[in-house]
């Protein structure tokens, strides 16, 4: 049979970008593609000793139901880790997720109508797209300089779009171009939705992974009205596959929120919970977060490094202070997706993720997302010299 799919569906599609960095998959290939995180810093000797201790914990608790907000234990720590960052909250203050993934799609679903606007950054997280689709939003775009989202051209963004709802925002590192929100305009940003009544919607997987500089207030910590909802998430700063991040927000929305929960998956894993709970009382997050800090900062130097050397100079690259991602800008009329088709996976053998897929509304393809913490500096060289060698040889066909 054909199955008669809801209208929500109409926009809930497989993406070509998806089926090529499919290919990328394949291990003979040096892929700069996904958003990971190096698998070889995992604390695996840790989380073993929490799990098996989680394990034998008197009633079998951690294997039981929980609360559909999260154990209590864990809130309260992640409450501590708020409000030693500027967020002064209490466990009542936090709803656990199954990653902070699950709070881009419950905010859309508590907010949006179809039609109603997301503003977004452009270009954006492409999984923020892939999350909100289902909602089905319209979309209004600001774009991005070194300082972030520009705040003087949202102004007017706003004003022209009366049906926006939410802002929503990575201002820390953002994926994918790297850059972080400065401090003015982390205060404009508040003010102008202050003045135009929406929700902001702040994702930080990459905050605590800085490198250079001074890290700047949350826009939670900002915020004066209960409109911000704070997302983190300890996939990058712990390992991805616990499934574990959450939400800060006003008693109302989070209760919402807390209602979408339920409906979805009734709770996060309590096991994972247990373990993660546990890890925090054992061990040290903040120390191990140092380690991640100094690893990533000399993969990032290796990656410029090989772009200075080996790339075209006319091509840019993002320096950010944090992070996971460098942001490639080629020349107008560069079209980043062919390449990696014809090019840059069959005869470099190497991936990224070309960059029309982050942009809502109008994709451009003169850019390309490249991950420096997955690979290994070995890695990273040789890659970025195969892709350099190739857009060489590909201009002088031109
Ligand atoms: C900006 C951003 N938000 C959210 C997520 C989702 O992360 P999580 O693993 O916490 O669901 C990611 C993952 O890469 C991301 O880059």
């Amino acid at each position: 049979m054909t199955p008669r799919y809801a209208q929500r569906m109409a926009k809930v599609q497989p993406s070509a970008i998806g089926e090529l960095l499919a290919l990328g998959a394949d291990p003979s290939i040096i892929s700069f593609g996904g958003g990971y995180p190096d698998a070889t810093l995992f604390p695996a000797t840790q989380l073993d000793a929490v799990f098996h201790e989680v394990l034998r914990q008197p009633g079998g608790a951690a294997m039981q139901y929980a609360p559909s907000n999260g154990l209590p234990r864990l809130r309260d720590q992640i409450a501590g880790l708020m409000t030693a960052d500027g967020v002064p909250c209490t466990a009542d203050d936090v709803l656990i997720l199954q990653g902070s993934q699950q709070g881009l799609d419950f905010a859309a679903r508590m907010l949006i109508d179809p039609g109603d606007v997301i503003v977004t950054e452009d270009p954006t997280f492409l999984g923020a797209l892939i999350a909100f689709q289902p909602s089905q939003p319209d979309y209004a775009v600001v774009p991005v300089d070194a300082e972030g989202m520009r705040t003087d051209i949202l102004a007017a963004t706003l004003a022209a779009n009366p049906r926006a709802r939410m802002i929503y925002t990575v201002p820390d590192f953002q994926n994918p171009t790297g850059v972080t929100l400065s401090l003015a305009r982390r205060k404009e940003l508040i003010a102008l939705a202050n003045r135009h009544d929406l929700i902001v919607l702040e994702d930080t997987p990459y905050r605590h992974i800085r490198f250079a500089g001074e890290s700047l207030p949350t826009l939670k910590s900002l915020d004066t009205e209960g409109r911000v909802i704070h997302l983190g998430s300890f996939s990058k700063v712990l390992v991805p596959g616990l499934r574990i991040g959450w939400a800060v927000a006003s008693p109302d929305l989070l209760a919402r929120m807390g209602l979408l929960k339920v409906a979805a998956d009734t709770q996060t894993s309590t096991l994972n919970m247990a373990a993660a709970s546990l890890f925090l009382d054992r061990y040290d997050l903040a120390a191990h977060i140092v380690t991640l800090r100094q690893a990533y900062a000399r993969k990032k130097e290796a990656m410029l490094d090989a772009i200075r050397q080996y790339l075209p100079q006319d091509i840019t690259a993002t320096d950010p202070e944090g992070g996971l991602f460098t942001w490639l800008t080629f020349d107008e009329g560069f079209d980043a997706t062919a390449f990696m088709r014809d090019v840059a996976l069959p005869k470099a053998r190497v991936a990224y993720v070309p960059g029309e897929s982050f942009f809502p509304l109008t994709p451009r393809p003169n850019h390309a997302r490249l991950n420096y913490s997955a690979p290994s500096e070995a890695m990273i060289r040789t890659g970025i010299a195969a892709l350099g060698h190739a857009l060489h040889a590909h201009r002088s066909l031109r």
